[in-house]
């Protein structure tokens, strides 16, 4: 089976690499031919753990993977096309920007010949896999080629592994030929016992962006929690934890923190709603679960000005960019939005991340960028724990006190021990403790 992935982003990258690894002969197209010569010379153009190995052996040892910036050269021969370009928030309305789904299907549609499956891997609102069959329909009879819903639940920093160890595999199709075809594909997975779930176009595509809004909400959910606690006396991590033990709730997105952000929940969620709305459903409670998200980095970083006594001209210490640990992904990142809250108010930002700096210095944020975590946190009036990267954890705090007179901590991701800090002179505030 010979496969074409459009788009190399997190997704496209990690599906056509892993596909490599399962034996397919796989062809990765991205119009940013930048971004094509350098993934021909092994070089990934972000940071994900494990895929350097997985691009230099199948580049190189195995030939199984290969890049092109030419749809066209690279689409006719493929049995299956997937689709994994993005589909972030439109400007002013909230509903998702399709416009490089109708082109990808517009240019698939100008170059298969012979019979093939287009399958939507990007997350799209229900009814695209059906508008894409349109579209290329009046090109191609539609004997010549199905359409399907495969939505990707792989998490970056773990893309890898979630992508070859999946919870489930969903299959939105309209007919045994395709469906037969994509189980064919996933073949690989039947020895873990990866569930594969064959349902209508529409149900996929309805399942992905139910799972990630309610993954959304679920975070709403313990944050709001985590309000309450502080109030009470009450500890929100032992909430969540005796919460989460209880197998119909489970433990997982009950970390109480800055709220969600990243490249999918923030835009999922708002589509979702549209979606809803445009369907004349008042989706009351994800849009609950938004607001009360996008109050909270406000509220979050004015209780740090508050407290912390900052004022104009202030320093702070800000530790992680990236929107979560072991990636350097920085879209929709709540460090990155309290940075410019703060820069706003004529706040200075020290800061440190493992991998994200890069990124951020594309941005619009004017930051000091340290080389380590203990030069960001040299000197400043707070240190703020963004995101929760492992080598954060085991900060030596006697270095640090001794370069940071004011010692006041603010670990947005509960990281650390609230006494262990105390005791050696720091001030401590935990999120809903
Ligand atoms: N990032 C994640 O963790 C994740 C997880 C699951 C699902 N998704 C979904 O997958 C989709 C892709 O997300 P992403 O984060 O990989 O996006 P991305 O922005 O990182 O990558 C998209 C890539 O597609 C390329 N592209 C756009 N139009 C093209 C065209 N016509 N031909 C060739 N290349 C084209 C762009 O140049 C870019 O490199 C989105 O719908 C997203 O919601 C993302």
């Amino acid at each position: 089976m010979k496969l074409a992935i459009i788009g190399t982003g997190y997704v496209g990258l990690i599906t056509g690499a892993c596909f490599a690894e399962f034996g397919y002969q796989t062809v990765c197209i991205d119009k940013d031919e930048i971004r094509v010569n350098d993934l021909n010379n092994s070089k990934c153009p972000f940071y994900e753990p494990g895929i350097d190995n997985l691009l230099h052996k199948h580049l190189h040892k195995t030939k199984l993977l290969s890049f092109s910036s030419s749809l066209s050269q690279s689409v006719n021969d493929a049995d299956i096309i997937f689709i994994t370009v993005g589909t972030p928030t439109k400007r002013i309305e909230n509903e998702a920007d399709l416009s490089y789904v109708w082109n990808a299907a517009e240019e698939i549609s100008n170059n298969i010949n012979k019979y093939c499956i287009v399958v939507t891997k990007s997350t799209v609102p229900v009814g695209t896999t059906r508008e894409i069959k349109n579209i290329i329909s009046k090109k191609i009879n539609e004997k010549n080629f199905d359409v399907v819903s495969n939505p990707e639940f792989l998490r970056e920093g773990s893309a890898i592994n979630d992508f070859m160890r999946p919870d489930r595999v969903i299959i939105g199709c309209e007919n045994k030929k395709s469906e037969d075809i994509m189980k064919e594909l996933y073949r690989p997975l039947y020895l873990i016992e990866t569930p594969i779930i064959s349902t209508t176009i529409e149900s996929s595509e309805v399942i992905k962006y139910a799972s990630n809004s309610f993954l959304a909400t679920k975070i709403s959910f313990i944050n709001q929690v985590a309000d309450l606690c502080e109030k009470v006396g009450a500890d929100v991590q032992d909430v969540a934890k005796g919460m989460g033990i209880d197998k119909r709730i489970g433990n997982k997105f009950l970390h109480a923190g800055p709220g969600y952000g990243g490249s999918c929940f923030p835009k999922d969620v708002k589509a979702f709603i549209s979606t809803a709305e445009k369907n004349d459903i008042n989706f009351s409670i994800l849009t609950a679960a938004d607001k009360f998200n996008e109050e909270r980095i406000i509220k979050i970083t004015n209780n740090i000005i508050s407290k912390a006594n900052l004022a104009k001209g202030s320093q702070v210490s800000l530790l992680g960019l990236s929107f979560k640990p072991n990636t350097d992904d920085i879209r929709d990142s709540t460090s990155l939005k309290i940075a410019k809250l703060l820069q706003n108010k004529g706040i200075t930002i020290k800061s440190y991340d493992p991998e994200a700096m890069d990124n951020a210095k594309k941005e619009n944020i004017e930051l000091i960028l340290c080389s380590n975590a203990y030069e960001a946190c040299e000197d400043t009036k707070v240190i703020i724990i963004g995101t929760e990267w492992n080598e954060f954890r085991a900060l030596d705090f006697l270095k640090i006190k001794s370069a940071n007179r004011n010692r006041v901590i603010f670990d947005l991701r509960n990281i650390y021990n609230a006494k262990e800090l105390r005791d050696i002179g720091f001030q401590y505030f935990g999120t809903g403790t």
